[in-house]
């Protein structure tokens, strides 16, 4: 069994850059209000500075979730069942994965990430662990239609989304997500999701701005990376990272905030940013308990059971892909 092989699902260009990258970088720094979309901060340094992250004591959605993943061991795999094709949304270190893997007995695991050398080396290091397993590694982005490979096809599947990594996305493009994945999945299907709650706001902005500055320097390397892969000459050093809530949009706003008037290029184009101007760089939104179930039955899932039980609050939710009925 073991890594069976690496469905590759993204274009480069001659110089190994990628075209999806390059596109958003000068679309969105085109833009009135500068933004960038937060899947391009996984380059192998972001990908590491996240890894980084997930062990602040300010950071606790990492922890919360892979609380309830042991506490609810048993339940989870009482509900899920064994025999499933896995199907990772981001799934990066895959560290929590095991977690899940060892309580249901799955038939298959694909991991699926936009980060190629951190999936080859997660894909190898589950190997290892779980011999008996094929896994099916595909480097793709997930928001975009991914070709599942053929051997799973006939296995009942389930869909695993940790992380909260759903909130990076504004409601209509999650709804989107889990419409698209529904389908891909198919009737049937399941879906582990973990979604962060609502909670204090002090508590949040502090999980996105910690005082050792390791959200900031994950921020920062988006402008790095802008100027190691486009060839870009941005002074870095000019920029400041900042976290803030936006309760309107309940959730995580990261931006870069340039601290003086500047002028940059990209690719040889010119941009221009006057001091305070801001590049948008992140949302992670949080929901409540219907907020969550209600962006779950929109996307075509229907919440079968939370696990919820922790401090600072998160939550797992198992979702199925039931038959669509028109009301009432
Ligand atoms: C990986 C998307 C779940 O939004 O909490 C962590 C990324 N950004 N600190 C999140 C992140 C800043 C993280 N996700």
């Amino acid at each position: 069994m073991g890594v069976v092989r690496n469905l590759r699902q993204v274009s480069a260009d001659d110089a190994g850059v990628d075209i999806a990258f390059r596109a958003d970088v000068h679309a969105g720094l085109s833009q009135r209000q500068k933004a960038i979309p937060a899947r391009w901060f996984y380059d192998a340094t972001g990908s590491a500075l996240f890894e980084d992250i997930t062990a602040l004591p300010e950071y606790y959605p990492t922890r919360s979730e892979t609380d309830l993943l042991t506490r609810h061991a048993a339940d989870i795999a009482a509900a899920i069942g064994p025999g499933r094709a896995v199907v990772e949304l981001g799934s990066g270190s895959s560290t929590k994965t095991p977690l899940l893997l060892d309580a249901i007995d799955p038939a298959a695991y694909v991991p699926v990430d936009i980060s190629g050398d951190f999936l080859r080396d997660s894909a190898e290091a589950l190997a290892e662990r779980f011999p008996g397993l094929a896994i099916y590694p595909v480097e793709a982005d997930f928001t975009q239609r991914v070709d599942l490979p053929r051997e799973i096809c006939p296995l009942p599947k389930l869909g695993f989304f940790p992380g909260s990594t759903i909130g990076n996305m504004v409601a209509r493009t999650a709804i989107d997500l889990l419409r698209n994945w529904r389908s891909a999945l198919g009737d049937g299907s399941l879906m582990l999701i973990g979604v962060d709650r609502i909670k204090d706001i002090g508590i949040l902005e502090l999980a996105y701005d910690d005082p050792a500055g390791v959200t900031a320097a994950f921020n920062i390397n988006l402008l790095e990376r802008i100027n190691r892969e486009l060839g870009g000459d941005m002074a870095v050093e000019n920029f400041s990272h900042r976290a803030v809530w936006d309760d309107i949009h309940a959730r995580i706003e990261m931006h870069l905030v340039a601290a003086c008037d500047m002028d940059f290029t990209i690719d040889g184009r010119a941009y221009r940013m006057a001091k305070g101007e801001t590049i948008h760089s992140e949302n992670s939104h949080k929901y409540g308990v219907r907020d969550a179930n209600l962006l779950l039955r929109a996307g075509g899932w229907t919440p079968l059971a939370t696990w919820d039980d922790v401090d600072p609050a998160f939550a797992l939710i198992l979702a199925e892909a039931t038959e669509f009925r028109s009301a009432p």
